[in-house]
């Protein structure tokens, strides 16, 4: 059986893959799971696009960031962050110092294509210029999502299962990881 000894953070644009692979880790990990936009979403009763449109994009930076200072930390857990979760230097500081970070890169094209379907319900992208606008976000964001502990390609072309086994032997090579006798 495999454990996990450090706290994780999974960061990365929207389309990286955050929510399903670490859905997929928590199941071979064991551990407790938090989809940091399913808890505001879940506490507020609103979607994310009603949460910008009736209270603001500042109003959820604030419940973002203090759910994700307010996580209790154990060594079990997994945290998919939203994507702007790391544009705020409480959020930066928090999680270089108490998780292990995994920055899920994928280019333009392959964000776009997991997203663009779906941009109705991220606020940020969901106009005619929603490409150009993730572009933007990609260029400013990744100074920051760069300082992560792992830096792992999620492309179109790697499946959800490669990108967890890429994980899964990257956390082992760093200690993050260790396989127990049941
Ligand atoms: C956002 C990303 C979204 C969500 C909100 C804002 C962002 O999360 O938090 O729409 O600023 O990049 P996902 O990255 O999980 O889609």
């Amino acid at each position: 059986m495999t454990i996990l000894l450090k706290p994780i953070a999974l960061t990365g644009l929207m389309g990286s893959g955050k929510s399903s692979v670490g859905k997929i880790l928590k199941r071979q990990l064991d551990c407790k799971f938090i989809d940091t936009d399913d808890a505001i979403v879940n506490e507020l009763g609103l979607s994310i696009p009603k949460i910008f449109e009736k209270f603001s994009e500042r109003y959820f930076r604030r419940k973002e960031e203090e759910l994700i200072l307010n996580i209790s930390l154990e060594n079990s857990i997994i945290v998919a962050t939203g994507g702007g979760a790391i544009t705020s230097l409480k959020v930066r500081n928090f999680l270089r110092k108490n998780f292990f970070t995994i920055y899920l890169m994928s280019d333009i094209e392959t964000l776009w294509a997991r997203i663009s379907l779906s941009k109705h319900n991220r606020p940020l992208i969901n106009d005619d210029n929603g490409r150009q606008k993730l572009e933007k976000l990609l260029a400013d964001r990744s100074q920051y999502y760069c300082q992560a502990n792992l830096i792992i390609e999620s492309t179109i072309r790697d499946t959800k299962r490669d990108i967890v086994k890429h994980i899964l032997i990257e956390l082992s090579k760093s200690s993050i990881v260790a396989n127990k006798e049941i």
